[in-house]
C-alpha cells in the first residue's frame, strides 16, 4: 500500500530519511512530546510519527517556572522511559539549558551520551549560535542526527524577558530566516519553528529542503507539533491561541479523583467484588 498522500499512517518505523521524503511528498509530519512510557505507547499506537523528550518536562512534569533547571540526567532519564513504550516513532531527545552552548566538544559528548544510553533516535537543541553550528557539523559529521529549533526558544528567556511571539519586526524575521538556513548548511534533519507568523514559517518552509515542524507558526509548515499535556487540557493555566484543545483531562481526572475519596469516605470502595476472602 502507498502511504504517500493518504491520511492514513505507514506502520514501518519513522527514520531522518522518512521525514525528508515525506516533506518531498507534502505528507505532513505529525510531532507531539512525551515523557514516559506510559503516553509514549499511546502515543505510538496512535500514528505520530515523532515525540520529542521535551525540556518542557521541566514545566509540565517538574512544575518549574522555565526550562532552565532540566538536566542532561534528567532528560536521559525520560527518553529511557520513552523509548521503552514506543517502537514506531522517531524519538527525540532536547538537549538541556548549557548541555550544548559551552563548546562543540561538549556538546558532542553530551550528545553522545544521549544516544548511547537512551536508544533514541536524535537530538535537538535551540539557537543557532556559531558555537551551535560547530556542534551541529560535529555531531551530524558523527552520525547523531540533530534537529534545530528558531523563533521563541524557551532557554533564551532570560535574554527576552518574554514568550512573545518572535519575527514580526522585518529584522528579527530576516535574522530567523538566516538562523533556519545555517542550521541546514550546519546538517540538521530539521528544524522546529516555534511561535512566528505564518508567513515566514511559509517562506522557510518554501525555502528549506528539510522539514519544518511549527508550533504556533501557521499552517504552511511540514509538521506539527504540540505539547501533551496542553492539547489534551491537562495544563489548564497555560492557553495560548496556537494550542487546540483535543480533550478536556483534567476536568476527567479531577471528577475521578474526587468520586474516588467520596467512595473511601462512603465506604462505597473496596466492595466485595474488588476484595479477597
Ligand atoms: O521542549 C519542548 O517541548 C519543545 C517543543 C515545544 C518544540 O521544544
Amino acid at each position: 500500500m502507498d502511504y504517500i498522500g493518504s491520511a492514513s499512517f505507514e506502520p514501518k518505523k519513522v527514520t531522518t530519511f522518512r521525514l525528508q521524503e515525506m516533506k518531498k511528498a507534502g505528507r505532513k509530519i505529525v510531532a507531539l512530546t512525551g515523557y514516559d512510557a506510559l503516553i509514549a505507547r499511546i502515543l505510538d499506537e496512535s500514528g505520530i510519527d515523532l515525540i520529542l523528550v521535551g525540556d518542557s518536562l521541566g514545566n509540565v512534569v517538574q512544575g518549574l517556572e522555565t526550562t532552565i533547571p532540566v538536566t542532561l540526567d534528567e532528560i536521559i532519564y525520560h527518553t529511557k522511559a520513552v523509548v521503552r513504550g514506543a517502537k514506531r516513532p522517531l524519538i527525540i531527545a532536547d538537549m538541556p539549558f548549557m548541555s550544548f552552548q559551552v563548546s562543540a566538544d561538549e556538546a558532542f559528548t553530551n550528545a553522545g551520551r544521549i544516544m548511547k544510553e537512551t536508544g533514541c533516535g536524535g537530538v535537538k537543541l535551540e539557537g543557532a549560535s556559531e558555537i551551535i553550528l560547530q556542534a551541529i557539523r560535529r555531531m551530524t559529521e558523527s552520525g547523531i542526527p540533530v534537529m534545530g529549533h528558531v523563533g521563541l526558544t524557551p532557554q533564551s528567556i532570560h535574554k527576552f524577558g518574554s514568550y512573545r511571539a518572535r519575527g514580526k519586526d522585518p529584522e528579527e524575521a530576516e535574522s530567523i530566516f538566516r538562523d533556519a538556513a545555517n542550521l541546514e548548511q550546519a546538517g540538521v534533519f530539521a528544524v522546529v519553528l516555534e511561535k512566528i507568523p505564518a508567513n515566514l514559517a511559509k517562506r522557510i518552509t518554501e525555502t528549506l529542503k528539510i522539514p519544518t515542524i511549527g508550533i504556533g507558526a501557521g499552517p504552511y509548515c511540514d509538521g506539527q507539533i504540540l505539547v501533551y499535556t496542553d492539547m489534551l487540557g491537562l495544563t489548564i493555566d497555560f492557553s495560548p491561541r496556537f494550542v487546540r484543545r483535543y480533550a478536556r483531562l483534567y476536568d476527567t481526572i479531577l471528577n475521578a479523583f474526587k468520586q474516588y475519596a467520596e467512595d473511601v469516605r462512603n465506604q462505597n470502595f473496596p466492595n466485595e467484588s474488588e476484595s479477597y476472602f
